[in-house]
């Protein structure tokens, strides 16, 4: 444990001790609005806040192993950056965390632009401000990075040996070059973790009819492989696939799946 995470353990031990935060599984944190992506808990594993998204229960889906010392992690579209903490608590570094610089950079379909902000689950803007909440909190080495995986990445941060790819495949306009863009900064191998059309097995990628600006496809589970290899990596193994829940309820069939070159 290095000097910023003592200091941060003990403004937490004090915290709880004053009863200000965290009694008996409370929130560290009251929620906001817009809410916090992810659930997000400290290395003792007291709540910090409650978020859309809880993927503690879902961890061992992901394959990543509880030991990453000596491993570099890029952790892309890191929102409120639960797979960037976890990999650090477990011995992972240097971990970057990259967010868009604004919600004006995210792929949105022309005709279906009036979306109320309220209905988003987190803004590039408020997930920044937790990753910062959260590195000042756990006395973190994290970084945050501004970066957009439309863009060649690797080209200013470089190759990792983890390369975290949650939940973006289908909320881009063009999934095949941001997956160039993640084999280009893998070194070691991508966690690719996508939603997919359940009960379809042949390979296929399917057009969102929806009002929500950002969801553009859906691949079927067969298709995912395919893509992966075509953007140069050569061996791809499935993981698990699990739901995903959002805390109103909606829910999400996805898998997970290694890349490696
Ligand atoms: C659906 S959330 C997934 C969050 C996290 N990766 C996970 O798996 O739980 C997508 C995140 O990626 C960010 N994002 C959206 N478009 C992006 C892009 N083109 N490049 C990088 N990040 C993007 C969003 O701001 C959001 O925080």
């Amino acid at each position: 444990m290095n000097m910023g995470q003592i200091v941060a353990r003990c403004r937490r031990l004090v915290a709880r001790a004053s009863g200000r935060r965290g009694q008996a599984g409370e929130p560290l944190v009251r929620p906001t609005e817009p809410p916090h992506y992810h659930t997000m808990r400290d290395g003792d594993g007291h709540l910090i806040w409650e978020g859309a998204y809880d993927l503690y229960p879902l961890w061992s889906a992901f394959g990543i192993p509880d030991d990453l010392r000596g491993q570099t992690v890029i952790d892309v579209g890191s929102a409120s950056g639960f797979f960037a903490f976890e990999c650090e608590k477990r011995g992972a570094g240097p971990v970057i965390a990259t967010e868009l610089a604004s919600v004006a950079e995210r792929d949105v379909k022309a005709n279906r632009q009036a979306f109320p902000r309220q209905q988003l689950t987190a803004t590039p803007e408020k997930s920044q401000s937790d990753i910062r909440e959260l590195i000042a909190m756990l006395g973190s080495q994290v970084q945050l990075r501004v970066g957009n995986i439309n863009e060649p990445l690797h080209d200013t941060l470089g190759q990792y040996d983890w390369v975290i790819f949650g939940s973006l495949l289908t909320v881009l306009r063009n999934p095949i070059l941001a997956l160039e863009h993640v084999r280009a900064l893998t070194r070691g191998r991508a966690v690719v973790i996508a939603s997919y059309l359940p009960h379809e097995s042949r390979a296929v990628l399917s057009w969102v009819q929806s009002d929500r600006p950002f969801d553009w496809w859906l691949p079927s589970k067969s298709l995912v492989p395919d893509m992966l290899r075509a953007v140069g990596f050569g061996r791809v193994e499935e993981v698990r696939d699990f739901v995903l829940r959002h805390r109103n309820g909606d829910e999400q069939h996805q898998a997970c799946w290694h890349a490696f070159p």
